[in-house]
């Protein structure tokens, strides 16, 4: 597939413990679980994803540096790196495709600390607070950016 029809779904730290990490907030599905939801939608709507997962900036500065090589765009859940990471919202803007930031919960309904992002002024736009949806709304929005 070309390489504008495939999107890099990046997902930052601790969201390896969806699904017993507080799931009041963050729901009951494993990321195992998200990821098949999202390989279901991006078959419908005839993208190819990779969905990759970690829990280093570095890993995730060096996966985004890479991705316009085969990516045409980036859905991304920095996690605790949204509030801290000027390194990810740098190699957002360097890479220079459009990138789409999601979290499951409303980070503006909790603590003051999570009000603000890093990434928000890279990225196309954000969605937050849908749970799973907002990953699958995360990939509509990417693929309407190819
Ligand atoms: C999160 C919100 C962040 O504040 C938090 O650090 C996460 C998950 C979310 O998806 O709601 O790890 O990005």
């Amino acid at each position: 597939m070309a390489k504008k029809q495939r999107i890099l779904v990046l997902n930052g730290p601790n969201l390896n413990l969806l699904g017993k990490r507080q799931p009041e907030i963050y729901g009951r599905l494993t990321l195992e679980q998200i990821g098949k939801k999202i390989r279901a939608l991006a078959k419908e709507l005839g993208v190819e994803v990779e969905i990759w997962q970690s829990n280093s900036e570095g890993e995730l500065v060096g996966w985004i540096q890479e991705a316009p090589k085969a990516f045409g765009a980036i859905v991304i859940n920095p996690a605790a790196y949204t509030h801290s990471s000027v390194a990810i919202r740098d190699a957002i803007t360097a890479a220079g495709i459009p990138a789409v930031e999601v979290h499951l919960s409303n980070i503006y309904r909790r603590e003051e600390f999570r009000k603000h992002s890093y990434i928000a002024g890279a990225a196309v736009g954000q969605i937050s607070g849908f749970g799973v949806q907002s990953y699958l709304l995360g990939l509509r929005a990417a693929v309407e950016q190819l």
